[in-house]
């Protein structure tokens, strides 16, 4: 185990004048004064670190709705303005001018690079992009039939058995190749796990390609003859990836930094991260749309099926509608739409019955109260699905996808979170709702 070494990192913004609010005990009228601290954008944050020290007293706030979990400059959310930017360039910007790589730097970095820096970063994540040849064994450890995540969550974590050169967090250049090693590496893994899935042999990567371009080229090559990219299907890739690099603490990124944080290595961090993602509320939803359209069927099933939504006692939700933070149209999921128009219509598909269901779920379920009242708007995984299926991946596949997209954002998150001086292990505490203490009865004498 190595030792935590001082890091440097930039000061903390200034707070400026210290703004207060005052908590007070209804029963004893004693009163405290919590410090206020304020953003560069978003609602001010009371700070209670040290609210158990002075009052004896935690706060309660099981799914984090309340709870800022750390400072962070990478990305920033408005859901209320459906708002999405990353180190405050927005999404819609970064999508129509940007490439995922040149985000990846952002994101990485802080700023985007210029030509130089940029070439660099490229070159060095095009010269990271083949895995050691033990890691095609590794695959056959898994039956073929497993699911493309269950895979990933496995042969991320074994990277960590691999790359023994990077493994020193608190080294800068350590945390640099890891990060890198992971950008580059993930397409590569995303790609074997869905050749394995269908026994077809693993293409190794292009170095002459793009992200997008090598990462399909990965996908849908053979050995056996050229494959040649469609520059819209590249294009829309890019797109998608970009849409999903980062969104600041949800339930996946917090899962790292909580991993990180004490210290465990970047691959068995990010690996943690897609073990979160892959449930049906986070990533998972994309596979969970495609499916739910299957499930409906017909536009005329819509009504029924919103019906069966609206129930409470169903179960039954509109997936790829709703989320904790967007109050409003995501900003991912309307540039998906479009997206997806374009996709399909170069691809030739006039009328794809999927599309269109899910145009009619929409514009049926917005005009609906129920969704209205709750605010539940389409997310990013609404029209994911449908581009890419229109591409030829399978719906297993789907949040692969995301994780991959995910992982620049993950270990930025991770890296901001080593380099921050104040680090420590991140460790919740509880509102205990057990037996209070009671004396242990032996067998011979329980009922
Ligand atoms: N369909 C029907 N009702 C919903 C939906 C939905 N998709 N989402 C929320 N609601 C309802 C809830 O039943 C609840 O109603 P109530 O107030 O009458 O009890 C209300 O809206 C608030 O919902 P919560 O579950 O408290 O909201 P929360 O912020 O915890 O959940 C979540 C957010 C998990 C995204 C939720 O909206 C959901 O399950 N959506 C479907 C799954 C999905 O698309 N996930 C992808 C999210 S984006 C991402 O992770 C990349």
């Amino acid at each position: 185990m190595v030792a935590k070494k001082a890091v440097k990192s930039e000061p903390a913004e200034s707070t400026g004048p210290q703004k207060t609010f005052t908590l007070t005990d209804d029963q004893t009228g004693k009163s405290w004064k919590l410090p206020v601290l304020q953003g560069t954008q978003g609602p001010e944050v009371i700070d209670v670190r040290k609210l158990y020290g002075e009052t004896g007293m935690f706060t309660f706030d099981p799914s984090y709705t309340s709870t800022a979990s750390c400072k962070s400059r990478i990305t920033f959310i408005d859901g209320d303005e459906g708002i999405l930017q990353h180190r405050g360039y927005s999404i819609q910007e970064l999508t129509e001018k940007s490439t995922y790589l040149e985000v990846a730097y952002l994101l990485l970095y802080g700023d985007l690079p210029n030509q130089k820096q940029f070439d660099e970063f490229v070159h060095s994540i095009t010269y990271h992009t083949m895995v050691h040849e033990q890691i095609h064994f590794f695959f056959r450890g898994f039956r073929r039939d497993s699911h493309p995540m269950a895979v990933m969550c496995g042969v991320v974590g074994g990277l960590s058995a691999f790359y023994h050169d990077s493994l020193d967090i608190w080294n800068p250049t350590h945390r640099e190749t890891s990060a890198h090693r992971l950008i580059a590496k993930m397409p590569t893994l995303a790609a074997m796990t869905y050749k394995y899935s269908q026994g077809l042999p693993f293409m190794y990567p292009r170095n002459d390609l793009s992200y997008a371009e090598n990462f399909l080229y990965m996908c849908f090559g053979v050995p056996a003859e050229p494959y040649k990219i469609k520059p819209v299907l590249s294009r829309a890739m890019d797109k998608i990836m970009i849409l999903h690099a980062d969104h600041e603490q949800n339930a996946s990124t917090s899962t790292v930094r909580l991993a990180g944080s004490s210290g465990a290595n970047p691959f068995a961090c990010i690996a943690s991260g897609i073990t979160s993602l892959w449930g049906p509320s986070h990533g998972g939803a994309n596979q969970e749309v495609l499916e739910m359209l299957q499930q409906i069927g017909s536009k005329d099933k819509i009504p029924e099926f919103l019906k069966q939504v609206k129930d409470k006692n169903s179960g039954v939700r509109l997936m790829g509608f709703g989320h904790r933070v967007y109050k409003n149209y995501d900003p991912r999921a309307q540039v998906l739409k479009k997206s997806c128009d374009e996709v399909l219509d170069d691809l030739g598909v006039k009328h794809d019955p999927l599309l269109e269901l899910a145009q009619e779920l929409e514009r049926i379920a917005l005009q609906d109260d129920y969704f209205a009242e709750r605010k539940l708007f389409p997310n990013v995984d609404f029209y994911s699905g449908i581009i890419l299926k229109a591409m030829g991946f399978p719906t297993s596949m789907f949040t692969v996808l995301f994780a991959l997209s995910r992982t620049v954002g993950w270990i930025s998150q991770w890296k901001e979170m080593i380099e921050e001086p104040s680090l420590r292990i991140g460790r919740p505490r509880q509102l205990y709702s057990g037996p209070t203490a009671r004396p242990y009865v032996p067998m011979s004498k329980r009922k």
